[in-house]
């Protein structure tokens, strides 16, 4: 790169058009690569970001096919794409811009986002292309969904680390009585008599059965704390809550809450990531039962509803009759870190919002008229949802 002759800005020497060496110098400034072809792909000119980008000097670019510097698949449909854009005009990446995938000259490929201009020159179009280097940029968005799908998953123990007590008290119920029958068994087996023998037979199916829901709250859990990649898939809502349905009774009967739960019939299906809502919904009953702590015992009862809010949207409400949310909370309760618990992480409402917002729906809430919060899950149907980002 030769170095700009110095020049007053605004001089009349900045109006004087660049000599070819002055041009060239500054096409090897830019960042991104430049890459000059003619109507048949044939390179003509690049700057030195294009040789630092594929590895290749300049002269082995220079007077070679673009396809060269393309993944086989785009090199194959090189041609025929030009072909057929001379004819018809019909343009897909020329005038538009697109991201797809380059190849060094080692072989290797690296994801680019890729603009095309033309001009007629001396008769004869001419291409230019700029190209920007996204592997940085796409590293990062990796990490963040890493990140992210670490974050959930470490959510999803704390909830489940919550709902600790809970099991606890669920798996003690069939562990006594499986002890209770296992006594029972050993003084009829003492007994020796032949009506002992059925009785004997009805104990041990009691055992098996309740080893059995003992399996069963256990392989629940289990379920839904194993770290698993987030899928969409098509999902019912009503199954979705019906899953859950085990834990989220198993919590309110342990801290003394009813809970009602009346879901719509006929909603339509929704495109979505079942294990992520179901922690949605986890995590707001779970808050909502931690609010009506202080309440007695009978007034403590948390509604979780699921029906249609308008044609395009579905709407789940968790509604209880706790201390409502102060005016201070509200600003913040869905900040990272958030929490008026002694023992809170105060993770389950962000983490909520960003899963709702990634099924390009919706979390808010109202304090009720006259008792407690109302939070809101809105979810869009019938449409294809965002990706994932
Ligand atoms: N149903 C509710 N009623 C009143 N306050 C609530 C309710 N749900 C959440 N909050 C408030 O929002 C805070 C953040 O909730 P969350 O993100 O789930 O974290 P954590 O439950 O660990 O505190 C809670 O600490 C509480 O102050
Ligand atoms: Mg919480």
């Amino acid at each position: 790169m030769k170095p700009l002759r110095e020049s007053r800005p605004g001089g009349a020497e900045d109006r004087k058009p660049y000599d070819e060496a002055e041009f060239e110098a500054l096409l090897d400034a830019a960042v991104d690569g430049i890459i000059i072809t003619d109507h048949t792909g044939c390179i003509l000119r690049l700057n030195k970001a294009t040789e630092r980008l594929f590895g290749y000097r300049e002269e082995e670019l220079i007077g070679q096919s673009i396809r060269l510097i393309m993944p086989e698949k785009d090199a194959r449909a090189h041609d025929r794409y030009m072909r057929n854009y001379l004819r018809t005009g019909q343009a897909k990446i020329i005038g538009i811009g697109r991201e797809l995938e380059a190849r060094r000259k080692d072989g290797s490929l690296f994801p680019i986002a890729l603009s095309i201009g033309e001009a007629r020159l001396r008769d004869r179009l001419h291409f230019v292309g700029l190209i920007r280097d996204l592997t940085a940029q796409k590293r990062a968005e990796e990490e963040a969904l890493r990140q992210r799908e670490l974050m959930n998953h470490a959510s999803r123990l704390t909830t489940m680390g919550e709902m600790a007590a809970a099991m606890a008290h669920e798996l003690n119920q069939p562990l006594s009585a499986i002890t209770n029958y296992t006594a029972a068994c050993q003084r009829l087996l003492a007994r020796g008599d032949a009506e002992a023998t059925s009785d004997l037979q009805r104990a041990l199916e009691e055992i098996g059965s309740q080893a059995h829901r003992a399996a069963e709250v256990i392989q629940r859990v289990r379920d839904f704390a194993r770290s698993r990649a987030s899928g969409r898939e098509a999902v019912r809502i009503a199954a979705l809550i019906e899953q859950i349905m085990p834990l989220l009774q198993l919590d309110a009967r342990s801290n003394r809450v009813e809970l009602h739960i009346r879901i719509e019939s006929g909603l339509p299906e929704i495109h979505a990531d079942p294990i992520q809502l179901q922690q949605v919904l986890l995590n707001l009953v779970r808050n909502a039962i931690d609010a009506m702590q202080s309440l007695p015992e009978p007034e403590r009862r948390v509604d979780l509803r699921a029906g249609m809010l308008n044609d395009a949207e579905l709407q789940i409400e968790v509604i209880d009759r706790g201390t409502g949310v102060s005016e201070e909370a509200a600003r913040q309760l869905f900040t990272p870190f958030f929490t008026s618990k002694e023992k809170g992480m105060g993770m389950g409402l962000a983490i909520s919002r960003s899963i709702v917002a990634a099924h390009g729906g919706t979390l808010d809430f109202r304090n009720n008229p006259l008792a407690g919060a109302t939070f809101r899950v809105r979810i869009p149907v019938g449409q294809p949802l965002q990706d994932e980002q």
